[in-house]
């Protein structure tokens, strides 16, 4: 089986959710505590064993480029103020050069159409697709937790989690196979069903290994719900032909791309942070 070397992450999005803020900065760049969260994502994909990380951008979105460069004069100014462990951070955040590597979804067409623009980046192997707005928390990288279900199922992994009945219209949902309560077979996945028709409560969470063999269904450029190009329904296609697996990851998964998901992961991780964590929830008392 071939290692997963490749992540997709698609960050073209424009992030109405979030208004007035993202007017002008690219979501992904909104910080939780000190860091973007784009960045999460992308050390999470690292700690994964990723090699190279492939993002899927559109117009607006260059600051995120920005971000992973090499900022000489920042970096000189903190040298040349003795700042070293500052320096040094910064410089372990900063991907080698061909480590990460800028594609534009030109039109948005849907989240299956952003991952096939992806495609001669990715060649004919396994890959990953990491959907930044999903902030995972996690004891293990969430796509590690899933790498080893592929290498042991040889096949597609989704990440999923019990959502609440009347929420299933926001999701992927899963129609549940053999399941033994951790690693669950996809038997079927429907976008966004109205609770009535949902297959189950398991939504799909924003990460995925995909077998090469996705690109094919994407070129397809079938629309489905909501008039986009979903990335479900050309994994929906691969069922039955290739093993299709659904994880209940450990770890905790915050909706970044909307306000009271973002606020919430905000206090989540800035309470749990070594450095911040003591004088914040301190403060936190005091707006009860
Ligand atoms: C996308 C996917 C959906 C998945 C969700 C996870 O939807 O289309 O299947 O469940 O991400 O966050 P979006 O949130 O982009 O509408």
């Amino acid at each position: 089986m071939a290692k997963v070397r490749k992540a997709v992450l698609p960050v073209a999005g424009l992030g109405t959710r979030m208004l007035p803020a993202t007017r002008v900065l690219p979501k992904e760049m909104l910080p939780v505590v000190d860091k973007p969260i784009v960045q999460y994502a992308i050390e999470e994909a690292r700690a994964a064993g990723i090699e190279e990380v492939i993002l899927v951008t559109g117009r607006g979105k260059t600051l995120i480029e920005d971000h992973f460069d090499r900022a000489v004069e920042l970096f000189e100014t903190l040298a040349r103020r003795g700042r070293t462990a500052e320096l040094e951070a910064l410089l372990g955040q900063t991907p080698q050069p061909g480590e990460l590597v800028y594609t534009r979804q030109q039109e948005p067409k849907g989240l299956g159409h952003a991952v096939w623009c992806a495609r001669h980046l990715v060649g004919r192997e396994p890959f990953a697709v990491m959907l930044v707005d999903d902030l995972i928390d996690a004891p293990a990288p969430c796509l590690a937790q899933m790498l080893e279900v592929h290498r042991r199922t040889e096949g597609n992994v989704v990440a999923v989690m019990e959502v609440p009945a009347d929420q299933t219209a926001r999701y992927g949902i899963v129609a549940p196979g053999a399941d033994d309560g951790r690693v669950v077979e996809v038997a079927g996945l429907v976008e966004k069903p109205r609770p009535e028709v949902a297959p189950s409560r398991l939504a799909v969470i924003g990460r995925y290994v995909l077998m090469p063999e996705i690109m094919d269904e994407l070129a397809r450029h079938e629309v489905g719900a909501g008039g986009e190009i979903q990335l479900t329904d050309a994994m929906a296609r691969l069922i039955g032909r290739q093993p299709f697996h659904g994880l209940r990851f450990e770890g905790r998964r915050f909706d970044c791309g909307d306000k009271l998901g973002y606020l919430e992961a905000i206090v989540a991780l800035a309470a749990g942070r070594p450095d911040v964590g003591p004088a914040f929830r301190a403060l936190l008392a005091r707006y009860r």
